[in-house]
């Protein structure tokens, strides 16, 4: 069954040269039990998407189902079956942990939430902080009362919107087995946003990668970013490039070329470079300089983004 189904969904910002399409027509389903990946650069729309489908924010068009209901029509229910963590979560600043969590516990309606705050503050390791106003928490606490929050009302299905943002490595490993597990448990279907790879890769079986709006790529995580193994390869010519590019031509090598620079990207090293820098030296091309390094995030989606441009 699918949890979440998503259809043409479209939504654009004012911006200060006209608009801007935060999600461009995206169409995406999640099944239960998923723990599904949104990856991403900054500004690629993740937020507004999981904003959309917690309510937060209305599209312009497009049709969401969740739980196999229309979100316009059953907002209130689907509501109080889901859940947002985000690390941009507004509490309240001058109540305690406790107090917020007391507020959000009587929100959703939690049958006996005294033992429900209990379990998870000692779980995510706030009990010493219950009677601390947040706003003398430092960023890892209040991240932590926030996934607290998320997980009071036993959620069906969960957003978490750069949930570890500000916790150290070991507290990260903590709330993401806590995550696995919960999953595991209950059958929890977790939409997880990040722009940390090895977070996404650690945790999620299907990833969509998001650019300027729209999904690029989405499928199995496992093999897409294996796909990220990729390595960029730069070779510097003050002669001969007008021969290295038809070589590369015949080797059906897409490259780019900038200042006697031609930059290209292979994924095996043995079985695609070597024979191709064996061939330069066959044909006597000659080249400055070759570096290799591996794409950031951002560079393979602007790479990905120009292919489906072709
Ligand atoms: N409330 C808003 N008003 C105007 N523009 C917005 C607003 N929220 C997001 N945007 C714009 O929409 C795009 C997507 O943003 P966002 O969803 O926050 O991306 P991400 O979470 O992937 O970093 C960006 O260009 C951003 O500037
Ligand atoms: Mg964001």
């Amino acid at each position: 069954m699918n949890v979440i189904e998503v259809k043409n969904l479209v939504k654009t910002f004012p911006s200060k040269n006209g608009k801007v399409k935060a999600i461009d027509n995206i169409s995406l389903s999640i099944k239960k039990g998923e723990i599904f990946g949104l990856l991403g650069v900054n500004g690629a729309g993740k937020s507004t998407l999981t904003n959309i489908l917690t309510g937060l924010t209305l599209p312009d068009s497009g049709t969401i189902k969740i739980f196999g209901k229309d979100f316009l029509i059953h907002e209130e229910e689907i509501k109080t079956r889901s859940n947002i963590a985000t690390a941009y979560y507004d509490l309240n600043r001058s109540l305690t942990v406790r107090e917020n969590l007391i507020v959000y516990a009587k929100l959703y309606g939690v049958q006996n939430y005294q033992k429900k705050i209990q379990e998870l503050t000692e779980k995510f390791m706030l009990t010493s902080h219950l009677r601390t106003p947040i706003k003398f928490l430092s960023s890892g606490e209040r991240t932590r009362t926030v996934l607290v929050k998320s997980l009071l009302n036993d959620p069906e299905l969960l957003f978490l919107d750069e949930c570890t943002v500000g916790l150290d490595p070991d507290m990260a490993e903590i709330v993401r087995d806590y995550l696995l597990q919960y999953n595991k448990e209950t059958g929890c279907t977790i939409v997880f946003t990040s722009h940390y790879m090895q977070e996404v890769e650690r945790l999620c079986q299907r990833i969509a990668f998001l650019y300027q709006g729209k999904i690029i790529k989405i499928g199995n995580a496992q093999s897409l970013l294996k796909e990220l193994n990729l390595q960029r390869v730069s070779l510097h010519f003050s002669n001969n490039i007008e021969e290295a590019k038809k070589l590369l031509h015949r080797e059906n090598i897409p490259f780019d070329e900038n200042n006697g620079i031609l930059v290209f990207w292979v994924k095996n090293r043995e079985k695609i470079l070597y024979p191709l820098l064996e061939k330069f030296v066959k044909y006597k091309i000659v080249f400055d300089d070759i570096h290799l390094n591996k794409p950031t995030l951002e560079e393979y989606f602007i790479k990905k983004s120009r292919e489906n441009k072709r």
